[in-house]
């Protein structure tokens, strides 16, 4: 007991001598303070998007561009879409073309140090709520998965069972097992072993110290009331909370990974949805404290709930996704049951009015995952005049998905141990600088 005591102390001067440290507030922290203020003065109704909670009052979702100017990200617009094209000598992804990608932080960085021919990595990750991902989780790995191929550049996966653990009512042994099962959603995307690291923190820091050190180092520059700030922790959550945000921030720090990139001071690039921001402002500020580049980030918006965007897929709600373990016939079932609709109710008086694609999940489900432009485009014509109805819409979205969803399934049975074992073990990746 006496030995906890004496821990206890030692923490809490450590705390203080930091807080005296540091003057300056966390740059973005003011964000997440104004945003916390408004609603707490009962300002207009903001929408809600931080990582834990996705809520708008809207049927059309979260006003992204709200969003950017309130977090302080950029929009990315035209230019930086064609100077991108240009750098790459190929047409964007279909899901940066139609604005699904449409923030980002330094972007034009990166895309400097490609034409410079400098080496950089991407970072992105998965936190182990459910046996199974779901069809929005396919957004960042996605796209992380060709941002990989085109700039032919390292990736690292955090698995943060550690944070499953902390907020969920999980065990730690049962969220190791969910990470791993994780894995092997992700692993069947096709994410190229010798350019592919993938760890959960739960394993990965009792074997690679400079983890630890480095999640100590980030610590040591940010104070509880930063972090009440950015993630609006209270005095009665449990510590581990408190803590955590340095581990999802510790992979955008490349000497975390000696194994990779040795003492190199390498700039990394995180795909993820605008909800993990926070985390990474937390990292930006304290990167160049510790001698690193700050990460640059690219944001996705949100797959909706199949009840509506006024709030997103999750994992922690059965039947507001369509999982990659469904059966067609669940997924036909989910889809004609749930997905919100934008049509009217008589078709009558659809046919004379028209349907509302910007609110209509199906119509969403094919932005995101039909990549026919030409027929997306006709989808919408037609659906906005009424031409089409809701149950024809529901029917392409589902012809869509349940073959995305069946050759997801194909290419998991075919993910054995051995093969997993190989995205993690710690190991030089191959890339060209
Ligand atoms: P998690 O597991 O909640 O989500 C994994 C990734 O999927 C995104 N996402 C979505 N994208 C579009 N539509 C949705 N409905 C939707 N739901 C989730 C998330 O934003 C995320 O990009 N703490 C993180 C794990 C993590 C991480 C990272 C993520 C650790 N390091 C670095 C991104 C970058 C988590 O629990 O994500
Ligand atoms: N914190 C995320 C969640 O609970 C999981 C996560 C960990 C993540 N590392 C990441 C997401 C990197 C995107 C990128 O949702």
């Amino acid at each position: 007991m006496a030995d906890t005591k004496d821990t206890v102390v030692e923490g809490v001067e450590a705390l203080t001598l930091n807080g005296k440290a540091e003057a300056e507030p966390v740059e973005t922290g003011t964000d997440a303070q104004a945003q916390e203020g408004g609603a707490a003065a009962g300002a207009a109704v903001e929408d809600v998007v931080d990582p834990w909670n996705v809520a708008s009052s809207n049927d059309t979702g979260v006003d992204y561009d709200k969003l950017i100017k309130r977090f302080g990200s950029s929009k990315i617009d035209d230019e930086l879409i064609a100077r991108f094209e240009k750098i790459t000598g190929k047409p964007a992804h279909h899901l940066i073309r139609r604005g699904m990608f449409f923030s980002h932080r330094d972007l034009h960085t990166i895309l400097t140090l490609k034409e410079q021919g400098k080496p950089f990595y991407l970072y992105t990750g998965r936190g182990p709520s459910s046996g199974s991902l779901h069809v929005g989780h396919l957004i960042p790995f996605t796209l992380t998965k060709w941002l990989q191929e085109t700039f032919d550049v390292p990736l690292v996966i955090q698995l943060t069972d550690d944070e499953k653990t902390l907020w969920k009512d999980l065990k730690v042994e049962d969220a190791i097992k969910l990470a791993r099962e994780n894995a092997k959603d992700i692993v069947a995307m096709g994410f190229d072993v010798k350019k592919t690291f993938i760890f959960n923190n739960l394993e990965f820091m009792g074997k690679c110290p400079a983890m630890y050190q480095n999640i100590i180092r980030i610590q040591k520059c940010v104070t509880f009331n930063q972090v009440k700030g950015i993630f609006g922790f209270g005095d009665s959550d449990i510590i581990g909370k408190i803590g955590f945000p340095a581990a999802q921030a510790a992979p955008a720090i490349s000497s975390t990974f000696p194994f990779l990139f040795g003492n190199k001071k390498v700039h990394c690039l995180i795909p993820c949805a605008i909800d993990q921001d926070p985390y990474f402002r937390m990292t930006r500020d304290v990167a160049p404290r510790l001698g690193f580049p700050k990460c640059a980030l690219i944001h996705s918006t949100f797959f909706p709930a199949l009840q509506g965007a006024k709030t997103k897929m999750s994992a922690s709600d059965q039947n507001s996704a369509v999982f990659l373990t469904d059966t067609p016939k669940q997924i036909k079932n989910k889809i004609n049951k749930y997905a919100f609709s934008g049509g009217r109710t008589t078709v009558e008086e659809h046919r004379q009015l028209g349907g509302v694609p910007e609110i209509d999940v199906s119509y969403q489900l094919l932005k995101f995952f039909l990549q026919d432009d030409a027929k997306l485009e006709e989808v919408r014509v037609a659906y906005r005049k009424g031409e089409m109805l809701t149950g024809e819409i529901k029917k392409l979205a589902v012809e869509t998905l349940t073959p995305i969803v069946e050759q997801h399934q194909a290419a998991r049975k075919l993910i054995t141990e051995e093969v997993l074992d190989k995205y993690f073990e710690l190991r030089p990746l191959k890339f060209a600088s």
